[in-house]
This record gives structure tokens, C-alpha cells and sequence, in this order.
């Protein structure tokens, strides 16, 4: 099985999503979280989870609006949850997300689009180092 690292953004924690969202993810068959933590992210961790984007037009904003309240940055193990988070999430862009994805029932902005989520296996690993460098 696989594991993903998903991050609630402050928009999610703003709104009161976090239990919705997190209910969505916990509901899905053989799937479980096995670390969660809510965080203020820092400028370094934040460089080295979107470094991919430095220097694009939206990287600035994007790192602000990352930084400008705690996120819940979660852990979740189980069959294909790397795909299986992404599809939950819907698109970057909201309004081109399907309702029933969690970008396109609660989200309008691009930029605060409530959820993170790997996109690979090599980022998955990556990411998962930054944020729990503890776990086994
Ligand atoms: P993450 O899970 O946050 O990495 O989203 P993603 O994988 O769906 O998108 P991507 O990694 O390409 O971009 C990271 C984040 O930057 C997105 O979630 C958006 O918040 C923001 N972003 C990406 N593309 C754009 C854009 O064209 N304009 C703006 N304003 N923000 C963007
Ligand atoms: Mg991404």
C-alpha cells in the first residue's frame, strides 16, 4: 500500500472545514491516518515544500497565504491513497472542479483551494521527510 502526505490549508482551518474534509479521507475503505498535526509552517519548510514553484508568478502569494495560519498537516496510509487523495481533491482550480470533490464543493480561489496532497510517489517521500521526519 501507499502513503501521502495531505495538508489542510489555512483556508480549511479558517472555514471550519477540517472535519469535514478529514471525515471524506477517514470514510474511505482500508484507508487510516496514522499522524496528525496542526502547524504554523515556516519559510524554510515552506520553500522546500513548493520549491518546484519558486520564481512562477503565483509562488510569493501562494507561500504567504500558506504561512498566514496553521494548517493541519496529516499522514494517510492505505490502497492507492497518493491517486486516491488527488481525486478526492478535485483540480487546482476549484471552479473547474467537479462537485462532490472537495475543491468543488467548498472551493472558489485558486490559490486557497483547501487542500494539499502528493501528486507521485517520489513526492510523497519527499514531502512526507519535511513534514513527519520521524515517522518509520
Ligand atoms: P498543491 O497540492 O497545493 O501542490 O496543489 P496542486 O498540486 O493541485 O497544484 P500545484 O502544485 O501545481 O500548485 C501549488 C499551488 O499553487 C496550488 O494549489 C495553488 O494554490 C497555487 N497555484 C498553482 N497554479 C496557480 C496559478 O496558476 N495561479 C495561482 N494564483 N495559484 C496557483
Ligand atoms: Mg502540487
Amino acid at each position: 500500500t501507499q502513503r501521502t502526505l495531505v495538508l489542510l490549508k489555512p483556508d480549511a482551518v479558517r472555514r471550519g472545514l477540517v472535519g469535514e474534509i478529514i471525515g471524506r479521507i477517514e470514510r474511505k475503505a482500508g484507508w487510516s491516518i496514522s499522524a496528525l498535526e496542526l502547524r504554523t509552517l515556516d519559510q524554510e519548510t515552506l520553500e522546500q515544500h513548493y520549491g518546484e514553484h519558486k520564481g512562477k508568478p503565483f509562488y510569493e502569494p501562494l507561500v504567504e497565504f500558506m504561512a498566514s495560519g496553521p494548517v493541519v498537516a496529516l499522514v494517510v496510509d492505505g490502497e492507492r491513497v497518493i491517486e486516491g487523495v488527488r481525486a478526492l481533491s478535485g483540480p487546482t482550480d476549484p471552479i473547474a472542479a467537479a462537485p462532490g470533490s472537495i475543491r468543488g464543493d467548498f472551493g472558489s480561489i485558486v490559490r486557497e483551494n483547501l487542500i494539499h496532497a502528493s501528486d507521485s510517489e517520489e513526492s510523497a517521500i519527499r514531502e512526507l521527510k519535511i513534514f513527519f521526519p520521524g515517522l518509520s
